[in-house]
């Protein structure tokens, strides 16, 4: 079999393994060491021979720096010898484009024959006088084309004589930056943007907050932070957190960034597509993983216009474009790599041991369903993990949506904020009957969060955002068969086709990849289910001193 491998030594650091057929493996180094965006993915190097037994090509993302030392990877896969063609780890391609690879793995999986492609992130590739961070594409007959691209810089005005395709001269900052340095004043990690999203729905108007994004032309030069460099205009929001109420005004804060982020979102789009033939329009970058903008950009756009927004948008995502691009930039771009699921990364193991006190029980789906409907916590693991960051019910926690308090419960479980919204898995073919889903007929990979229809809201209040929102994932037998058939009995008890989806992890730990990170979890944590569906087993883990929940239900 051709494999051609990428690796993104970045942050989200990542290993695409991709073959004819498309993604044999894509690896996230998060995973393995249990942090956050981890880097170079020294560890899921270790883990190519459990995929391939040879590969083809190698190739290197490229971001920061022109000649970066990737010879920690080249002396490994020299080491294992895995190679068919000796000379490819001597000469491996670097990807000279970080949006590139955005917007080639964003096609790729989206199955058009041609797309106007938005990027979005915090910043990406070095170019003259600063990094990208917005750069708009269009693609026909397997020609990828750079239209504009927006320039994170000092404040310099960029010669536009060095810069032949930048249509932007004068920008000195841009959305992801801005959202990223909101992000921060509001006391979380630069790239943790979702905590700041799920804040600004408790937030409102305030006449205190200075502009944050302003921009003309429709989005199209001239974004400053309040017309301050960076420290400056941060300063002057620390200023507006100390004013008397400043938890109000934090959230407010978050409001105001978020506001600003969807004018600029459907701005762009709304040009991007006005300057294009192409009625396909697909937005990837970081950003895209913003499900509340993506809704309010969907709703805005003419009804001749299909718009995909890229699961792996995330910068994992970078290195299956320089996969697919490994295979030439024309022919790749013939080629469909449609992602029919997620569950691309590692495969769950059943081999564990339980301790004192540990029992396991043999259980049927509708056994799980009656316990999760009785109000307990049931984390399930199964088969390969999801890549990008959403849980997708192979590496989930489960509970039930109609539990009033079931925010706060499962909030307290995770030891997460307590402003921070779940999502719900729901029954495809039921989907249209709670959620307003607008033109699209299913969202497999949760990157909207729509609103819940009207005479809906009461009945799961759980996962009912403040602003009457849910981020749903929709769910088919073919796409998660477990899952969905667990699914299918709650319904059955309940009268609700939805489960309560989270996340498998604590507050700051990644998701769980193996089956001892998910005892590990479980054992750490007042959830004291897991169910295991592919040996229909249900795991009891006992009460600790501390734990708060009890057991509603005895098998
Ligand atoms: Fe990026």
């Amino acid at each position: 079999m051709v494999a051609n491998i990428c690796i993104n030594g970045y942050h989200d650091g990542s290993i695409s393994i991709v073959g004819e057929n498309g993604v044999i493996a894509h690896l996230l180094e998060e995973r393995y060491v249990h942090v956050k965006h981890q880097g170079p993915p020294m560890v899921c190097l270790s883990k190519i021979e459990d995929y391939i037994d040879t590969f083809d090509d190698l190739s290197f993302t490229h971001l920061f720096h022109q000649f970066a030392d990737f010879n920690w990877a080249i002396a490994y896969l020299h080491y294992i010898s895995k190679v068919t063609t000796p000379d490819k780890l001597m000469t491996p391609m670097i990807h000279s484009g970080h949006h590139d690879l955005h917007a080639i793995c964003a096609f790729s999986h989206s199955e058009f024959d041609d797309a106007i492609v938005v990027v979005i992130d915090g910043a990406g590739s070095t170019y003259h006088y600063g990094k990208e961070n917005q750069s708009i594409y269009e693609i026909y007959d397997s020609r990828i084309q750079i239209l504009e691209r927006n320039i994170v810089g000092d404040g310099t005005p960029i010669d536009v004589q060095d810069c032949p395709d930048y249509v932007n001269k004068k920008t000195n900052i841009g959305a992801g930056y801005v959202y990223a340095g909101v992000t921060e004043v509001c006391g979380f990690n630069a790239l943790d943007c979702g905590k700041t999203m799920g804040l600004s729905a408790y937030g409102e108007e305030d006449s205190s907050i200075p502009e944050l994004l302003s921009f003309s032309d429709g989005g199209n030069k001239n974004f400053v932070l309040g017309g301050k460099p960076k420290l400056e205009f941060q300063g002057s929001l620390f200023a507006v957190l100390k004013n008397e109420d400043g938890y109000k005004n934090k959230k407010n804060l978050a409001y105001r960034v978020q506001k600003d982020y969807e004018d600029y979102l459907i701005a762009t789009c709304h040009r991007a597509i006005k300057n294009s033939k192409s009625k396909n329009l697909i937005l990837t970058g970081g950003c895209a993983l913003n499900c509340v903008a993506n809704y309010k950009l969907l709703k805005s756009l003419p009804e001749d216009i299909t718009l995909y927004v890229e699961p792996v948008s995330d910068d994992s995502g970078v290195s299956l474009g320089g996969a697919y691009q490994s295979y030439g930039p024309n022919k790749i771009l013939n080629k469909s790599f449609k992602l029919d699921n997620l569950y691309l990364g590692g495969q769950l193991s059943h081999s564990y041991k339980l301790e004192d006190g540990e029992s396991e029980y043999d259980v049927e789906p509708e056994h799980v369903a009656k316990l999760i409907s009785l109000g307990n916590i049931v984390a399930i693991a199964q088969g390969r993990s999801e890549i990008g960051p959403r849980a997708l019910g192979n590496r989930s926690i489960l509970f039930d949506p109609r539990v009033k308090d079931g925010r706060d419960i499962v909030n307290t479980v995770k030891k997460r904020e307590y402003f921070r919204p779940f999502a719900g898995t729901i029954l495809k073919e039921h989907a249209k009957e709670w959620f307003d889903l607008n033109r699209l007929d299913e969202s497999p990979f949760m990157m909207y969060a729509v609103d819940v229809l009207s005479d809906k809201k009461d009945k799961i209040p759980a996962i009912l955002h403040i602003d009457g929102t849910c981020r749903i994932q929709t769910v088919t037998s073919k796409q998660n068969k477990n899952y969905y058939d667990l699914i299918s009995e709650f319904y059955k008890l309940t009268d609700v086709p939805i489960l309560f989806n989270t996340s498998f992890n604590l507050a700051g730990d990644t998701m769980v990849e193996t089956i001892d990170d998910a005892f590990r979890t479980i054992r750490n944590s007042d959830i004291n289910y897991m169910y295991l569906p592919e040996i229909k087993k249900l795991i009891s883990v006992p009460y600790n001193l501390g734990k708060s929940t009890k057991p509603c239900y005895n098998l």
